[in-house]
């Protein structure tokens, strides 16, 4: 069974500047409830209960999110206003939390092996919280869920990919592999942010995986690749060419919370699906 989930959150989060300046990318808000915390709930519902940070500096605002805050406690205790700590309290009580630091930004792949400390041997998830996954209903497993699925079947590395159009394909790793059946690809090529003209397909890889641990030697063999930073897409495609890495086409929405149009629109749609039904 996956356990363990790692979430990477060292990034500067440039496109936010100056939001980001002093502020982890990942507490920014969709409406009531920062990124990171969403990524961390889908974990929790698939049953990923040991959640690794692996941070930078700036982002203690991420631990003490994840921490009991007993000023505020005692301030709101008994009031109307506690319930607006369900949520946030739900999360703490089912998680068990631990952070490591990556202290140079050289890339994914490079704080994926940071993160080896808090992973073990064993295989585990990922979650880039600035991708958002939403369910389109609550009878729909989250993505995190379904790649568990998906893993329990073949034992190996997954990615979860979604088609995009041809002048977004630059943004993304891109998959070429042969479907095996309906949204389930063993993947026999990948390139990291290609030009239209390279990209191998339409298949792009969001910001969610489930890796096994042999990964880690592989990272360590990666040279630098695309722009000069340790790719996983690179230790990805050695590890489909030495075993089996498989690409899941996933269901549900899917936001790019890390550019300022994906967080505008994820915005407006929790806003207007969740808070206003009384669901966020
Ligand atoms: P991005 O490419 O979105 O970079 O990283 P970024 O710094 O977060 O944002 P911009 O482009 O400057 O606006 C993708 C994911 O990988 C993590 C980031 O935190 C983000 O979740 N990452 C990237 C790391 O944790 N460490 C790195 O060295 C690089």
């Amino acid at each position: 069974m996956i356990k363990k989930c790692i979430f990477p959150v060292g990034g500067y989060g440039t496109r936010f500047l100056p939001a980001t300046k002093a502020l982890a990318k990942e507490m920014l808000p969709i409406v009531n409830k920062p990124l990171v915390q969403y990524g961390v709930e889908e974990a929790l519902s698939a049953g990923l209960t040991e959640v690794g940070f692996i941070t930078g500096r700036g982002k203690r605002a991420i631990a003490d999110h994840f921490d009991i805050s007993y000023e505020l406690e005692h301030q709101i205790s008994g009031t109307g206003k506690e319930q607006y700590l369900d949520s946030i309290r739900k999360v703490m009580k089912g998680c068990i939390f631990s952070f490591t630091r990556q202290a140079e930004m050289k890339g994914l792949g490079h704080a994926i092996l940071t993160g080896r400390t808090l992973t073990g041997m064993e295989p585990f998830g990922v979650v880039l919280a600035d991708d958002l996954c939403l369910q389109e209903d609550n009878t729909q497993a989250n993505v995190l869920e379904q790649m568990v699925k998906v893993f329990n079947q073949f034992r190996c590395s997954i990615v979860a990919v979604m088609e995009v159009p041809e002048d977004e394909i630059h943004k993304y790793g891109v998959i070429k592999g042969e479907e095996l059946k309906d949204g389930l690809y063993k993947v026999s090529d990948m390139v990291e942010k290609p030009s239209k003209e390279e990209a191998p397909s339409n298949l792009a890889i969001i910001g969610r995986y489930i890796l096994t641990p042999d990964i880690f030697s592989i990272i360590e063999k990666t040279p630098p690749g695309k722009g000069g930073e340790i790719q996983l897409t690179d230790a990805l495609l050695q590890q489909a060419k030495d075993g089996c890495v498989i690409a899941y086409k996933f269901k549900g929405n899917r936001f790019d919370c890390g550019s300022v149009e994906g967080f505008v629109e994820a915005t407006n749609y929790v806003y207007e699906n969740l808070y206003l039904k009384g669901l966020a």
